[in-house]
């Protein structure tokens, strides 16, 4: 695992904003795992800067969201289709055709699911995956307890998901009760990780993430088996580990 703790939210933002365009620059049909949530939302920002200023070209780039609440069109202002299209997708070039998102009024999860998995692999699997993480550990909606070799699949959110996610809602009783993700198994097919995190709130689940034996209790642990990770962290998320450099590795 590469750790990057950086001074605040906005060096985060571009710091991985940076790893992104690296990335297209490198390959430029790269395939995208895109995350949303407050977290990354700084990071979008700076692409959508980096495009405006013509240093980067979205037009072959596909991407595939991480997941979608069961229950909202991609009309719901909370659904994450919604989401991207608003902070992100209409402000780039990235071609309609090329933008994969669940279905989250899918009538066949199944179907949905075994799709979605299909094209991934058909556009040659992702290349590099950004990932925000739940105080639970959670990565995707991939709750505690959940199976590591799981594909893309509908998930059970549990209370303290709903809790955490109920403030972009009127009320917690709005927040949908299930969601489509991909699995544990799916996002560490991807060839790069990047995960991004930032504030206090974090600093547990950051911790458990770096430092904890491998336990489907705190999902993101399995991330320490896989040879590709990038953590990016804020002063206050990095708060509980015991090294305080700048960057360093493990
Ligand atoms: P957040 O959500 O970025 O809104 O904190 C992250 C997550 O729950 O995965």
């Amino acid at each position: 695992m590469r750790i990057m703790i950086v001074k605040n939210y906005n060096e985060m933002s571009y710091q991985a904003a940076q790893l992104i365009a690296d990335q297209i620059i490198y390959k430029k049909n790269s395939v995208l795992g895109l995350a949303t949530g407050s977290t990354p939302i700084g990071m979008y920002k700076e692409l959508i800067r980096k495009f405006q200023k013509g240093e980067l070209d979205f037009s072959q780039v596909v991407t595939f969201n991480l997941d979608e609440y069961y229950g909202l069109s991609i009309e719901h202002p909370q659904s994450y289709g919604f989401f991207m299209w608003n902070i992100l997708f209409r402000h780039i070039n990235l071609k309609r055709e090329n933008v994969h998102l669940l279905n989250g009024v899918t009538k066949n999860i199944d179907n949905e699911c075994r799709q979605y998995e299909d094209l991934i692999q058909k556009n040659g699997g992702i290349d590099l995956q950004i990932l925000g993480i739940g105080d639970n550990g959670h990565i995707g909606f991939n709750e505690p307890d959940i199976s590591f070799d799981t594909q893309t699949h509908l998930v059970n959110l549990t209370t303290k998901t709903i809790r955490a996610n109920s403030r972009f809602f009127n009320n917690t009783q709005e927040v949908p009760k299930q969601a489509i993700t991909m699995g544990i198994g799916t996002i560490m097919r991807a060839k790069k990780i990047i995960l991004l995190a930032n504030g206090k709130r974090k600093t547990k689940a950051i911790e458990r993430t770096i430092n904890s034996p491998i336990t489907t209790k705190v999902p993101a642990t399995v991330l320490q088996l896989h040879k590709e990770v990038t953590i990016i962290i804020d002063k206050a998320a990095s708060s509980l580990l015991a090294s305080d450099g700048n960057i360093f590795f493990n």
